[in-house]
């Protein structure tokens, strides 16, 4: 039955040509350094999974969200725990992202073809910190509220341009219900969506180049 579930769908969707294409390729010499990039991935998506459950009783407006993320650590059953692993997670992330990036650069793996491979990570590695600054405020703790206060004033020392990206992050001269609005905007849509786009078009070009050889004494 199962069978000819699979032979009705696959002769519909081309299940099997996806799987080849995607899928069934030739191991690549393997060596830990190599799994950095699929542990992002894992990360991304273990991020993604547990951001969604808080989103269930997180409220972000200043009156609110403070509240609310104590009732996660403290009412919800196992609140404290997708909270923690989102927390730790997205510390980790950055690190293995730019452990990964650091592989990338010292095995020389940036090089004709995967130059665009290369590019499209500097857009995952601008997009993991944004979404590491914007998900700090979301707690409007003091902690959250100060480091916010300083990392948009840093931005603010831009040249020319600094003072109008300050007062484009804060929605104002200062911090209120409209900063911490426009941060969870970014932190859960704006990253997430800039995110999926280049891991898809990052994955694409890994599958399209196959993955590079460690250099060899010699090369
Ligand atoms: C969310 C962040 C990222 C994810 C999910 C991700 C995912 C992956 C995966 C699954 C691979 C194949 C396995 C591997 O070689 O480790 C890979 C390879 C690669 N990544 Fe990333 N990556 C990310 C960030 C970056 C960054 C920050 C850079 C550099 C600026 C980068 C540049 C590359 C390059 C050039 C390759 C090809 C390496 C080769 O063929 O040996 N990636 N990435």
């Amino acid at each position: 039955m199962w069978k000819n579930l699979f032979a009705w769908l696959d002769e519909r969707l081309g299940l099997n040509d996806l799987y080849k294409g995607i899928l069934d390729r030739p191991e690549p010499r393997g060596n830990w350094w190599k799994t950095l990039g699929s542990a992002s991935l894992f990360l991304f998506v273990m991020q993604a999974v547990t951001g969604i459950f808080l989103t269930v009783y997180y409220t972000p407006s200043p009156d609110h969200a403070y509240d609310s993320i104590q009732y996660i650590m403290n009412g919800v059953a196992f609140g404290w725990l997708i909270r923690g692993i989102h927390h730790w997670g997205a510390s980790l992330m950055v690190l293995v992202v730019f452990i990964h990036m650091i592989r990338v650069f010292v095995t020389a793996s940036y090089k004709y073809p995967r130059e665009l491979t290369w590019m499209l990570g500097v857009g995952l590695l601008i997009c993991t910190l944004g979404m590491g600054f914007t998900g700090y405020l979301l707690p409007w703790n003091q902690k959250a509220y100060w480091a916010t206060t300083v990392g948009t004033s840093i931005a603010g020392t831009v040249p020319w341009v600094g003072p109008i990206i300050e007062k484009a992050l804060r929605g104002g001269q200062e911090l209120s219900a409209l900063t911490l609005s426009r941060f969870f905007s970014a932190h859960i849509w704006i990253f997430p969506a800039i995110l999926i786009a280049l891991i898809g078009a990052h994955l694409y070009l890994i599958i399209k180049h196959g993955e590079s050889q460690f250099p060899e004494k010699g090369d």
